[in-house]
């Protein structure tokens, strides 16, 4: 037992030593391949897109469900997708939404791989009417009048920075002393609800409780485009906050918050 321990506290420290040092551990074009496999799985309805999911863990609202009986299986119209591509943790996280059909979906996805590019692990937030402020017209709106491109290399964010920048904002719920990077234009779109009009005026420091502790957090970062996603433990409920960082500074939030059973 003792053995086991330390073998796993050395695989840990080795993951946290690769990942502080920034080296890419998979291939970008690997990770890309995937998110637009999981972008067709999803719009067919047809979760053996993603190859054989044996053995894969595959949760939804932060528990372990079953793909056959999954969103996956579910053929959607989406009228907004993005991924974010992690080559040093090997993982991705998809947002997509679907606004326009009988039944609109916003779904937050996390998948991990195995440096060689073996889908390990499958993990969705998928939200619907009755989650909070839920309106995917609203997301859908917003979402696709923001700019969120390639960032040119000289300019780019190290991960840390876009890290601690999505760290501060999470530890203000609990921790009004907490000092957020906030830039100047911010705006968050908090389900399908926006905090600004797409003006420069736009601000994210509103409507922030205090007293929810945010942890349990769970990063994609992809410093080609300054974002981070988090799946976070929002006091007990499933959550991500996804951020898009500008020279250090939050320029755009979206989150995805599951209330519904
Ligand atoms: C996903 O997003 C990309 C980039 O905006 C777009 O080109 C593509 O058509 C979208 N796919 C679907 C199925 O909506
Ligand atoms: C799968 O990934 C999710 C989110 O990235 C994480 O919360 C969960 O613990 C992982 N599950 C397993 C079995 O690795
Ligand atoms: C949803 O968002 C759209 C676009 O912003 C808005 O026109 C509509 O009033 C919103 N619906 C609700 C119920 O808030
Ligand atoms: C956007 O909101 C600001 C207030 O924050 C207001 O001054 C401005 O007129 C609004 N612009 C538009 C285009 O609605």
């Amino acid at each position: 037992m003792q053995g086991l321990l330390s073998l796993a506290a050395l695989a840990a420290l080795a993951a946290s030593l690769f990942s502080a040092s920034g080296a890419a551990q998979c291939a970008r074009e690997t990770l890309v391949a995937a998110t637009n496999k999981l972008i067709a799985a999803q719009t067919a309805g047809t979760p053996d897109t993603m190859g054989a999911l044996e053995g894969v863990a595959y949760l939804e609202q932060f528990k372990t469900a079953d793909v056959t009986k999954g969103i996956l299986k579910t053929p959607l119209t989406l009228d907004f997708n993005r991924s974010l591509h992690d080559t040093v943790q090997c993982t991705t996280y998809t947002e997509m939404v679907s606004a326009k059909g009988s039944h609109p979906y916003v779904i937050g996805t996390q998948m991990h791989f195995t440096p060689e590019g073996k889908l390990t692990n499958l993990s969705s937030l998928v939200t619907d009417q009755g989650d909070w402020l839920f309106n995917a017209t609203g997301t859908l709106y917003w979402a696709s009048r923001e700019k969120w491109d390639v960032i040119p290399e000289d300019q780019r964010d190290s991960r840390a920075t876009i890290q601690a920048a999505a760290d501060a904002y999470a530890d203000i719920f609990n921790d009004k002393s907490a000092k957020v990077p906030w830039g100047s234009p911010c705006a968050r779109l908090e389900g399908g609800a926006y905090t600004g009009n797409g003006s420069a005026n736009d601000r994210c420091d509103v409507g922030i409780p205090d007293g929810v502790a945010l942890v349990n957090r769970r990063y994609v970062i992809d410093e080609t485009i300054g974002a981070v996603d988090v799946f976070i433990d929002f006091a007990t409920v499933p959550d991500s906050h996804e951020f898009r960082v500008e020279k250090g500074k939050i320029r755009y939030v979206h989150t995805i918050t599951v209330m519904g059973g």
